[in-house]
């Protein structure tokens, strides 16, 4: 029996930042509007020439100087994004390369904001498989270049960031207090596509398009359906809240990570919340909050935590990781 045991984590935002005040001076929004509505407060912006492979290269490196390893221990790539470099190659192959790899496999997966998750539980198969031994699971994304500047409706809730986990397939007794992955669920339901959508794309309108969005809509769905993957976790491993020590969902607005976590019955003192100096990365979102809460003590070894996503499709899941 193997299972995926986290090694590492670790991740990388552009210099820029853009505060609420600093949008109002570009559409018709406030400070205030914004924070009481989601919680943010100020988001990073890539600079020009910036791509996502980038952004998502140094957060692989410093995932890999986290776990003590070089980017030749690793045989898998996946990188959950929406705002590839190019529409082909992928960008987990231009990281692979940018990394000096060349051996093993890069790919990209796309689930919007689930990315992350999405692409966790693909490394977590490979790796469980014993196909494979070691794996970057990266989430990176440049939103920036698809939101409408003009829309105050959209373009005040993204940002720009990567974040990356490296996972190394180990033996396991399959007891659940021993580390790594202990389970994971995704979801999806394509009838949503509307409520959450690029305008644009290389078959459909030969555009890269922008960001479209039904906010309560999306809100609805977010706190109604979501959770449902939570409880999925808790039924297949017989863990409860009670025993979480860090609930990571991902950070697309405040009151949706509070209310989620009010209706798991999960205690607000678990809650790992970045959102208010991140803005929603899209699928960086989570590796970005773990990178933070593992490199200031909060989580550490041994912790039980749980991650949760949803995203365009709509797509959602959860992860469950005895870290
Ligand atoms: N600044 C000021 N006013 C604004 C802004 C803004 N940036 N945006 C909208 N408004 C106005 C609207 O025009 C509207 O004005 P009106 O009443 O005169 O028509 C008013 O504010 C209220 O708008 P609503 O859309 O009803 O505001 P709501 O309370 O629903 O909040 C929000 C909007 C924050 C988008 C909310 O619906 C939400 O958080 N939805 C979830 C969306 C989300 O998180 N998506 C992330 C992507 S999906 C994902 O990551 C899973």
């Amino acid at each position: 029996l193997l299972r995926s045991v986290v090694l590492g984590v670790g991740s990388y935002l552009p210099a820029k930042t853009l505060t609420n005040d600093d949008l109002a001076k570009i559409v018709d929004t406030s400070d205030e509007w914004i924070f009481q509505r989601t919680g943010i407060k100020e988001r990073h912006i890539a600079a020009e020439g910036e791509t996502t492979s980038m952004l998502g290269e140094k957060a692989a490196r410093a995932a890999l100087a986290n776990a003590g390893l070089t980017p030749d221990d690793i045989d898998l790539i996946i990188v959950g994004t929406s705002t590839p470099d190019w529409t082909f190659p992928s960008t987990a192959t231009q990281i692979q390369a940018a990394l000096g790899v060349a051996h093993g496999v890069a790919f990209d997966l796309q689930a919007v904001c689930s990315g992350f998750v999405f692409a966790l539980s693909t490394a977590d198969k490979f790796l469980r498989s014993g196909s494979h031994k070691r794996a970057l699971v990266i989430g990176a994304e440049t939103f920036s270049r698809i939101l409408n500047w003009e829309d105050r409706t959209t373009c005040v809730l993204f940002g720009d960031g990567a974040g990356a986990m490296v996972l190394e397939a180990r033996p396991s007794s399959g007891a659940l207090s021993e580390r790594g992955v202990l389970t994971t669920h995704l979801r999806s339901d394509g009838r949503h596509r509307t409520k959450l959508y690029v305008d644009g794309g290389p078959s459909a309108t030969q555009t890269v398009g922008h960001l479209r969005m039904s906010g309560q809509e999306v809100f609805k769905f977010a706190v109604g359906k979501v959770t449902d993957v939570v409880v999925d976790a808790f039924a297949a491993t017989g863990l409860s809240a009670a025993e979480l020590d860090w609930f990571v969902p991902h950070q697309a607005n405040r009151r949706i990570i509070d209310m989620s976590a009010q209706k798991l019955g999960i205690a607000p003192e678990k809650i790992v919340a970045t959102v208010h100096l991140h803005g929603n990365t899209s699928a960086a979102s989570i590796p970005l909050a773990l990178s933070v809460a593992a490199a200031d003590g909060r989580i550490k070894q041994g912790d039980l935590v749980m991650l949760e996503a949803v995203g365009g499709g709509f797509t959602w899941g959860s992860a469950l990781i005895r870290w």
